[in-house]
């Protein structure tokens, strides 16, 4: 079987930055990092644009109604359907950025969230491209956990733009929302150097379980996206895609046929 299998340089595992990082980025008894920690320069898990358009405050998410979780686990889903004609209500699209990223406990200055973070350094930020909410312009904005409320950064509907740069998925153009997590990578990094990013890509993988199943609550649609052309993304949000850069998306939207 092996012989016949073509030689590409995928094969070379040694060589592959994919098997490369896994391998660099271990731990091991006596290999765990060995720097100092620099706590007078502890990375502040806040990011704060200097002039947005306007900052809206999130209403009070809808967290009632005790849906059951063992259900909702069941039923979970990646919905790629949406009808495109109806909108999402503003306190259910708070209700899901709460799931995501909303503070839930603290213990000093550090803030915990519904979605567990690596060392409690929170490096995921939120976009959101809004194309059918009540009471929210069409436009891009960035969620602020701390203050519950959202940046309006630009104008207009973006989503043809986001479903080209996510390979042409037109379930983009239907979706109500689209979130776009990004990474600031100094965060995680000040504390797990190169390791950071391996907990950079779960902290979003926690972050969109949390959103399907808060969509699911709601008898909304959720599907996560991880295909995507990077550089293109980063020049939607306008990010430089090194410090900060988009790493995971997801599609919200009224499913089809739904009442
Ligand atoms: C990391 C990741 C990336 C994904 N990227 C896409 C994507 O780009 N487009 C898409 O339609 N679905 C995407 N999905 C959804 C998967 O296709 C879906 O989870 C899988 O088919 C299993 O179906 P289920 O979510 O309904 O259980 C992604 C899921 C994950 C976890």
């Amino acid at each position: 079987m092996g012989e016949n299998r073509q030689k590409d340089k995928s094969d070379d595992r040694g060589y592959q930055i994919g098997s490369r990082f896994q391998k660099e980025t271990k731990y091991s008894p006596g290999k765990m990092g060995g720097h100092v920690l620099d706590l007078n320069s502890i990375p502040r898990p806040y990011k704060y644009y200097k002039s947005p358009l306007a900052i809206i405050q999130m209403p009070e998410p809808l967290t009632k109604g005790e849906p059951n979780l063992w259900k909702l686990l069941q039923k979970r889903r990646s919905r790629r359907e949406y009808n495109a004609g109806r909108s999402v209500a503003l306190a259910e699209l708070s209700s899901l950025l709460w799931a995501t990223q909303g503070l839930t406990a603290h213990s000093g200055d550090t803030f915990f969230r519904t979605a567990p973070s690596a060392g409690g350094l929170f490096p995921v930020e939120t976009y959101l491209s809004v194309r059918a909410v009540e009471g929210l312009e069409q436009g891009l904005y960035h969620f602020r956990p701390l203050t519950f409320d959202l940046e309006f950064l630009r104008k207009g509907d973006l989503s043809k733009d986001l479903a080209e740069a996510a390979l042409q998925q037109d379930l983009i153009l239907d979706a109500q929302a689209t979130f776009i997590w990004s990474a600031v990578i100094a965060r995680s990094r000040w504390k797990y150097r190169q390791r950071a990013y391996r907990y950079i890509y779960l902290d979003a993988g926690h972050i969109a379980q949390n959103l399907y199943l808060a969509a699911e609550a709601l008898s909304l649609g959720a599907c996560a996206i991880g295909a995507f052309y990077d550089d293109e993304m980063n020049k939607i949000l306008s990010l430089d895609g090194e410090e900060e850069t988009v790493i995971y998306m997801a599609a919200v939207g009224r499913p089809a046929g739904a009442q």
